[in-house]
């Protein structure tokens, strides 16, 4: 066992954990930080990724020996910790435009998306593809992430108000293909 001193959302850990052990694993099963999930074996997913030292980093493919003496962040410290706080406009913008279906690379797609912002404040669709191109969705096709990421981005310029491209309106609703119209009754 190695000892380990952390910093996870805002809090300090001192732990044992084996030099094996993979920081997203310390993350959950130690600190039980759920909210960041393994959505793969093979470190393609990106649905682990936290920040490490304001990094964002697959936390699959780093030991947590390796963030010893860093500041790591999670899908779970970005908002205010005391409860009611609000959410971070990344994570606003992916509930406004509906930014997810099943939700699982959410956490992964927000902290990856919070660090091409910090990059880039003001990113092209393609440049927001490109910046998220290591984290996968297997459900909304993208259109919303990205329009979610363009909105985060707007609002957090502050000029979300003129930024037509992530108008409300707009949002292709991922259920809306799949909704039945009601057949009039006959009376
Ligand atoms: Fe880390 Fe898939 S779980 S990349
Ligand atoms: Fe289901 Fe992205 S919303 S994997």
């Amino acid at each position: 066992m190695t000892q380990i001193n952390v910093r996870v959302d805002g809090a300090s850990y001192v732990d044992d954990v084996e030099p094996r052990t993979l920081l997203v694993h310390y993350l959950r099963e130690q600190l039980g930080k759920v909210g960041t999930v393994v959505g793969c074996d093979t470190s393609n997913c990106g649905a682990c990724t936290v920040h490490l030292d304001g990094q964002a980093v697959k936390s699959c493919t780093v030991l947590a020996v390796q963030a010893d003496g860093c500041q790591v962040t999670t899908i779970e410290g970005i908002a205010g910790s005391e409860p009611g706080a609000a959410l971070h406009p990344v994570q606003r913008a992916f509930h406004e435009m509906h930014g997810l279906q099943c939700g699982f690379c959410t956490p992964g797609m927000i902290m990856a998306s919070i660090d091409l912002l910090k990059e880039n404040p003001d990113p092209s669709d393609d440049e927001v593809r490109e910046g998220i191109e290591g984290n996968l969705c297997r459900c909304t096709g993208y259109q919303n992430i990205v329009r979610a990421v363009r909105h985060a981005a707007a609002e957090m310029r502050g000029d979300a108000a003129d930024d037509p491209e992530a108008s409300p309106a707009e949002v292709d609703t991922a259920a809306s293909e799949h909704v039945v119209e009601p057949v009039a009754v006959q009376a």
